[in-house]
């Protein structure tokens, strides 16, 4: 681990009302792991829930050796606390946009916390490295996803399928935008 900290992350600190946006560092590990090794969080991820915060200390430090996608932490500024993370990199589904994703601590949903971060994320990526084409997609059972993407501009475009790390498979909606 020794040494990690000191790699320059490319992700600028972006700011929003409520929540401080930062690169994930080591000493996250903890508040990741509170939702990254919680069911009701990771169910429909792309990730496997986190069983050890050894694999947390890995996702942290991956993102700070990743030159593609751009990853953040979410810190509610009035607790300075580490509530979820997101990001976005290059989609490999579909050629020529970028992917958005997303996850919360379960405590802090339904508060308006990750469309507030979102709409920053892909401000950031819009204007700073010239995104304009915007992806994402969610499974058909986890709706709130899909409200946070339409609240970011996204569009419903077609039904699909995803198989999870572990073989779990369920449907998914897949959703896109175009930016000027
Ligand atoms: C997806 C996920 C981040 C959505 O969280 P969320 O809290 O529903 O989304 P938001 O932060 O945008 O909050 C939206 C809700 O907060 C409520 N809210 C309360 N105060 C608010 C405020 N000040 N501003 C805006 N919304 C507010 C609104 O009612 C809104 O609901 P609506 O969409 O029906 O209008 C969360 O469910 C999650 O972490 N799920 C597990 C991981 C996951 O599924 N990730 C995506 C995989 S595709």
């Amino acid at each position: 681990m020794e040494g990690t900290d000191a790699i320059m992350s490319k992700e600028p600190i972006l700011e929003t009302e409520r929540l401080i946006l930062r690169p994930p560092a080591l000493e996250d590990a903890e508040a990741c792991f509170s939702w990254k090794s919680d069911e009701r969080v990771t169910k429909f991820m792309s990730y496997s829930k986190n069983t050890d915060i050894s694999q947390t200390i890995q996702w942290i430090q991956s993102t700070l050796t990743d030159d593609t996608d751009w990853n953040w932490v979410f810190v509610l500024k009035e607790e300075n606390r580490v509530i979820g993370s997101g990001g976005i990199g290059p989609s490999s589904k579909l050629e020529g946009y970028w992917s958005i994703g997303y996850n919360l601590h379960f405590d802090d949903w339904h508060k308006g916390y990750c469309t507030e971060a979102m709409k920053a994320i892909i401000n950031f990526a819009h204007r700073e490295l010239g995104v304009k084409k915007i992806c994402s997609s969610h499974a058909v059972d986890n709706p709130r996803s899909g409200r946070v993407m339409e609240k970011c501009g996204l569009r419903f475009y077609r039904t699909g399928e995803y198989t999870k790390p572990d073989g779990e498979t369920f449907p998914i909606k897949f959703y896109k935008m175009e930016l000027e």
